[in-house]
């Protein structure tokens, strides 16, 4: 059987099949291979416009090679990216960056399991480096909530502590906070306690092995932050019962989960990105109830295109 173009549609030629069956072939084919040729050239459509924004700061490119990438960008996106300040091209150069990367990784590595089990040094760092902007996110919430505020000169538990990216934004974002990390994962450990004694913080921060259902503190947290896309659901549930006889009054819990957006392309997305992150849980509204039930009060959520908060105080 082979599969060839004409005249733009594909047909099967097969010297047995029935004049039926080749047609019923051809009209799928119809709108089958066409619909394969506009997705192909959205990815190579959106590839160019990270590429040109990439090309503003960098004058060395051939000039052929420019004018064809910004040509290319051009027809993506008419005027758009001419007009986008330099503010809405880094937004627009990160979400690129994030889609080719998801998607690239998804393609290749289609059967993989959970993500953070993996050896790779560079891997990891990089998942740390990206992960640090969780904390920034802490603070400027706290903001507007002054008794989150006040836990950053307490205790700072950070589950999942990996390569230590959260902890150490920690300890260099706030002079007065302790912090604690902990991990089942041991190459990750290593790396952590590599960049904590690099860091100048090691007075601060340290990491242990600690499976975050054997935790075993009382009354010593006063903020701790709990990666839910990375865990099933009754680790979720044990965590959170360790997490409170852990925590000190008046002590914040911030649960990280990805968010589902409205689209149902995107939400299916966001919940493949929790099944192969290690997770589970996809409703936010579930982590909410969770931690009222254990008496959390003023329970909200933040939420961004990527990841939701939803974060409590317990009394
Ligand atoms: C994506 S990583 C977090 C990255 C981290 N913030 C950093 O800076 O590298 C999620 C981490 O959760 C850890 N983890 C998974 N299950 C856990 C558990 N039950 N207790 C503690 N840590 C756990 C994994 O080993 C992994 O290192």
């Amino acid at each position: 059987m082979l599969l060839v173009a004409s005249s733009g549609a594909y047909v099967v030629q097969d010297a047995f099949s029935e004049p039926e069956k080749q047609r019923e072939v051809k009209e799928m084919s119809d709108t089958f291979m066409p619909k394969i040729q506009e997705l192909a050239k959205s990815a190579r459509m959106l590839s160019l416009v990270g590429a040109s924004i990439r090309l503003r700061s960098d004058a060395s490119v051939m000039s052929a090679i420019r004018e064809q990438i910004e040509l290319g960008a051009r027809m993506a996106l008419g005027d758009g990216l001419d007009e986008a300040n330099e503010e809405e091209a880094s937004v627009a150069l990160t979400m690129v960056e994030m889609a080719l990367s998801e998607a690239g990784e998804l393609f290749r590595n289609p059967d993989r399991g959970s993500n953070w089990e993996i050896t790779d040094a560079a891997a990891m760092q990089a998942m740390g480096r990206s992960s640090k902007s969780a904390f920034i996110r802490m603070k400027s919430i706290a903001e507007m909530y002054p008794a989150m505020r006040e836990t950053f000169s307490g205790t700072f538990l950070d589950v999942g502590t990996g390569v230590a990216g959260i902890a150490l934004e920690a300890a260099r974002s706030c002079p007065e906070i302790k912090v604690e990390g902990i991990d089942i994962w041991e190459p990750a450990l290593e790396l952590a306690r590599k960049n904590i004694a690099e860091s100048g913080y090691s007075d601060r921060v340290s990491a242990r092995n600690l499976d975050v259902c054997a935790l075993d503190e009382q009354d010593r947290y006063s903020l701790v932050w709990l990666p839910t896309m990375f865990l099933k659901r009754p680790i979720v549930e044990a965590a959170f019962d360790r997490i409170v006889r852990a925590s000190v009054h008046n002590a914040y819990l911030v649960a990280g989960i990805y968010t589902q957006p409205a689209d149902p392309f995107l939400a299916l997305m966001a919940n493949l990105r929790t099944l192969r992150s290690g997770g589970e849980i996809t409703d936010p509204l579930e982590i909410k109830t969770m931690m009222e039930a254990r008496g959390y009060v003023e329970v909200e959520l933040s939420v961004t295109p990527i990841a939701t908060f939803v974060f409590g105080r317990l009394p």
